[in-house]
Order: C-alpha cells, then structure tokens, then sequence
C-alpha cells in the first residue's frame, strides 16, 4: 500500500457561504479560466464565472451577447483550476427569462456539464419566480440586484442604480423577494452606501457588493478590472496590477529582440548531439 498521503482540499459550499451572513467578508472575484483559477482559488471564497466574460475575453460591447455555450466553456475551464472556492456561474442573457422550466433545464445543463455547485441570475421582474423554481428542485441561486448589466438595451448606459426614491424602493424590495425566493446570497452592484447598508442591514442573505461599498458581507470585482488590463475602469475598481502595462512592455520587448536577432539565444535553442568518432 502507498505511505503516500493524498492532499485533499475541501471545497466550500453553498451553506458556507450562507453562513458568512455578517461574519468574516466573503471575497469573491469573477475568473474565466484555469490558470488563473488555479492562482486565485486558494485567496477566495467564491469564484464567479461571470458573464462579464463577454466583454472581459471576448470583447463584446455587452452581456447580451453571451451564450449558455461560452458559460458552460468557461465554466469548465474555472473548474478545473479551482479546487476550494465555491464556482458559481452566471445565467446568460436569454437562458432563463422565458419560462420556468427552460430556466430549469438551462441551469441543469450548467451545473451537470460544467460540475460548478451553483448559478447566479440578474434579478429582473420574473426573478423570484424562478428563484424559487430552481432552489425547489436541489439548483443554488446566487441573486443580483442594483445595476443589471443583462437590462442594457432597457437602461441604454451602465449607471449607478437607486438614485431616486422610487428607484431606491424598488431595488430594496427586488433584493427582498430574491432573499425571500431562497437565493444563498445576493449580489449588489452599483448602489450608493445607504441603499447597500439598507439591502444588508434587511435580508437574512449575505451580500456581495461591487460598486456598492463597504456596507455588504463581502466584495466581487471583474478579475480584469482588478488586475489592471483596461485603460479606464470605474471609480469603484482598486487596481492591484498593470497586467496590461506588463503585457505592453513584454510584446515591446519580444518583438524586439525578434527584429534585432537576439532572440532565440544559444541557451533556447536544441542542437544535435554530434555523431560519435569512431
Ligand atoms: O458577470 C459579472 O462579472 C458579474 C459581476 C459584476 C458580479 O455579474
């Protein structure tokens, strides 16, 4: 028999993540791929295959665009990188809006196909509905209040949500209908302080906020926002990187030692044993 001990890491699951409600942060941020997954995996909680990969990898102007197929890809990918956060993949536009049982049958192919232990939607109109749909047949939802990416062609920009009464009311009550629908947790995205203290402070749910202050149970940020792969980012990104500076000077450099011949060196190159003398 092997002395060798197997390394097992335990994943985090949905009621983990349920529990942190007003206890340690949940860190969470968005991931599309398996290296970086396998880099990340072990600083957070929950990784996010956001469908802000449409715009992130694929360089679509929006969401609307993205597919169940690239979710289920990406997702795939994030897995098996991650092997202790919890994945939780985003619906894509179109995928759960139409009926409770296309939902139904879109999530499982997501959660089958891809073996990430949860989804998360944007919580429209028919939201809660659904919610309580999928949780009833054994699927997790994350929920997603505030600004909602998804409703663009409806909003027509990317502007910070609840900044009139009205607005503000419905927000609160959409985020009390997610909760109340089963939701293990409910992002909040581009609220000001108060409204995301007031969604906090009200559901039993723990919160996720990006764009939406210090007020929530824990943070999400766009991997490529953070990382610093874009020229402008929104005042409510931190960059702790300038991949796009690294990568800048990293073709510069490439292309010329290329031009000038000092790539590839004696030390990268394979060179044939020379035949023995006999
Ligand atoms: O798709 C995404 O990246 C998201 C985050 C903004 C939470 O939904």
């Amino acid at each position: 028999m092997s002395s060798q001990r197997q390394e097992t890491v335990k994943r985090l699951t949905v009621p983990d993540i349920r529990a942190r409600k007003g206890g340690e942060p949940i860190v969470m941020l968005t991931c599309y791929d398996a290296p970086t997954a396998g880099i990340m995996d072990p600083y957070c909680d929950v990784l996010l295959v956001g469908d802000s990969v449409g715009m992130a990898v694929h360089g679509l102007s929006s969401t609307v665009g993205v597919t169940l197929e690239m979710m289920i890809l990406h997702g795939q990918a994030v897995m098996r990188g991650a092997k202790r956060a919890l994945v939780v993949i985003d619906m894509p536009f179109g995928s759960y809006e139409a009926g409770l049982e296309t939902a139904y049958a879109n999530a499982v192919r997501v959660l089958k196909e891809t073996g990430a232990q949860a989804v998360k939607l944007e919580s429209g109109p028919t939201a809660p509905a659904t919610i309580d749909y999928l949780v009833k047949r054994g699927i997790p939802v994350m929920g997603h209040v505030g600004l909602l990416p998804q409703s663009i062609n409806i909003d027509g920009s990317f502007r910070a949500k609840g900044k009139d009464e009205a607005e503000r009311a419905r927000i609160l009550q959409s985020a009390r209908d997610t909760a109340d629908a089963g939701a293990f947790s409910v992002v909040i995205e581009g609220v000001a302080e108060s409204l995301a203290r007031e969604i906090t402070e009200t559901i039993d749910k723990p919160t996720i906020g990006i764009g939406a202050s210090a007020a929530c149970d824990g943070q999400v940020l766009v991997v490529s926002d953070m990382l610093g792969m874009f020229e402008w980012t929104p005042k409510f990104v931190r960059r702790y990187a300038d991949l796009r500076g690294e990568i800048d000077r990293a073709a510069a450099g490439y292309a010329e030692d290329v031009r000038s011949r000092r790539f590839p060196a004696e030390v990268e190159t394979y060179f044939s044993k020379k035949p023995a003398a006999t």
